[in-house]
């Protein structure tokens, strides 16, 4: 990927940052990456992400779900929240071809789509009753595979999905324990399940939090049940990772994520995603998760919104160009797409239209709204893709976590943990009377008292 940071520059926009800034600024960003190389030699918690590229072997993950019940379903449904579902989801969206949205999922929700073997995809992540309900009266269960994610193996939400589901499909007379595969850590609820039923396990590879692990088995099973091509998604990110040097004027992921930091630092407290691709619109939110969770902590952070161009040109852009000056607009943008003519017409006023193509009308639609914003000293900055493949989406990802590294590094907070997620867990599990991992019942004053 590609980083141009010029519109985020004090001569454009306000916030914005000078050169003179951004080069000492130049001096931390090389101290926070002797930390991250140093974090990721010793594959510390956290650190390890960044290393994901070089050890995840895809030929364990296409080994797992080589079995007729599950290589050739004709719909996989993923169990999994948060950062257990939201990797897995943006990869599928992004690789499954545009137009591709079929269901209830439409939208910026994790939902359903169809990959690009034709297998439907369905990402359960809330546990909203009639969503759930709709989801399974319509799937053909004899022909459907179940993804099970969960590192801790004990979040509620996911498991509870995965009994609702199993029970569907003993209801219909389908074993679903021939075509369900599990991703999990070394132990928990979830492991002891899969191996009393003897179903297929991977791991969560230590020292990965949920939302680093998109290129993980925890990303990358669903993306192998739909026929993506796992070695191009690593080696998209393996080429990011040979780009992490010590300066944000060398490495395209410091430069986001020490642009943003310094902005936000300015006023810039939220932070708008902006893809000019459908097919990224889960990618936002993949990000926004990453962005929120990662780096909110100690009264600091940078608030992450999904958007999406061109739709949200017609709603939000309003704001961001003439609202307050706190908002940086972060574009990701293809240099090609597959395009499409649009067709001449006899009507005056609409004869321009007739000499583009959809993707020339999108792509002026994205640089006139980046010129708008430019225009309004409203700060910016463009992420270029060279198109939308799995090559590229791998890269956009590590790069995007390797940014997000960096600014906790910057900030000084810790990227890697999620203490306010953990806390709302367990008085989830507390005011259902559930226990803690000793086996000691877990009250609602317990989680309130952490
Ligand atoms: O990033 C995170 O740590 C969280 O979003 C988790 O992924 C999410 O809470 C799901 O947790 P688990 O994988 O343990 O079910």
């Amino acid at each position: 990927m590609d980083v141009d940071i010029g519109n985020a520059l004090a001569t454009v926009a306000s916030p914005g940052i000078s050169r003179d800034a951004l080069e000492r600024l130049d001096e931390d960003v090389a101290r926070a990456h002797e930390r991250i190389e140093a974090g990721r030699a010793d594959a510390e918690h956290g650190y390890e992400a960044l290393n994901l590229p070089s050890r995840t072997d895809p030929d364990e993950i296409y080994r797992a779900v080589d079995r007729p019940e599950i290589a050739d379903a004709d719909a996989l449904v993923t169990i999994g929240i948060g950062g257990s579902a939201l990797g897995a989801a943006t990869i599928a969206d992004a690789l499954s071809g545009a137009g591709a949205e079929v269901g209830v999922g439409a939208g910026s929700e994790v939902g359903a789509d169809t990959a690009d073997d034709g297998t439907q995809t369905v990402f359960l992540d809330n546990v909203d009753p009639e969503w759930i309900t709709g989801h399974l009266e319509t799937l053909p269960l004899e022909n459907t595979a179940i993804n099970v994610v969960s590192r801790s193996g004990t979040t509620a939400e996911t498991l509870a999905n995965f009994l609702v589901v199993r029970e569907a499909f003993e209801d219909a007379g389908v074993d679903w324990t021939e075509r369900t595969i599990v991703t999990t850590g070394e132990a928990g609820p979830l492991r002891e399940l899969s191996d009393r039923h003897g179903l297929p396990a991977l791991q969560v590879p230590d020292g990965v939090p949920g939302r680093f692990s998109a290129l993980s088995p925890v990303g990358l099973v669903a993306a192998a049940v739909c026929g993506h091509d796992l070695e191009a998604l690593l080696a998209g990110a393996s080429a990011e990772a040979e780009t992490l040097t010590g300066s944000l004027f060398e490495c395209p992921a410091y430069a986001y994520g020490a642009t943003t930091h310094a902005l936000a630092a300015r006023g810039a407290s939220v932070n708008a995603m902006m893809p000019y691709a459908e097919s990224l619109e889960t990618y936002a939110e993949w990000f926004a998760q990453l962005w929120a969770e990662s780096l909110g902590k100690d009264d600091l952070g940078q608030t992450p919104v999904r958007a999406l161009g061109a739709t949200d040109q017609h709603s939000q852009l309003q704001l961001y160009r003439a609202g307050p000056r706190n908002t940086l607009v972060s574009f990701v943008t293809p240099r090609e797409r597959d395009d499409r003519a649009i067709p001449a017409t006899d009507v005056d006023d609409l004869a321009y239209l007739g000499d583009a193509s959809l993707g020339e009308l999108l792509q002026a639609e994205f640089e006139a709204t980046e010129a708008s914003l430019a225009a309004a000293g409203r700060p910016n900055v463009r992420i270029e893709l060279e198109r939308v493949d799995a090559f590229e989406l791998g890269g956009l990802l590590y790069g995007m976590e390797a940014a997000c590294v960096l600014a906790g590094e910057l900030a000084g907070v810790n990227a890697f943990n999620q203490p306010a997620v953990e806390w709302a867990k367990k008085a989830t599990r507390g005011l259902l009377g559930g226990t803690d991992a000793d086996g000691n019942r877990l009250e609602e004053a317990d989680a309130v008292a952490e």
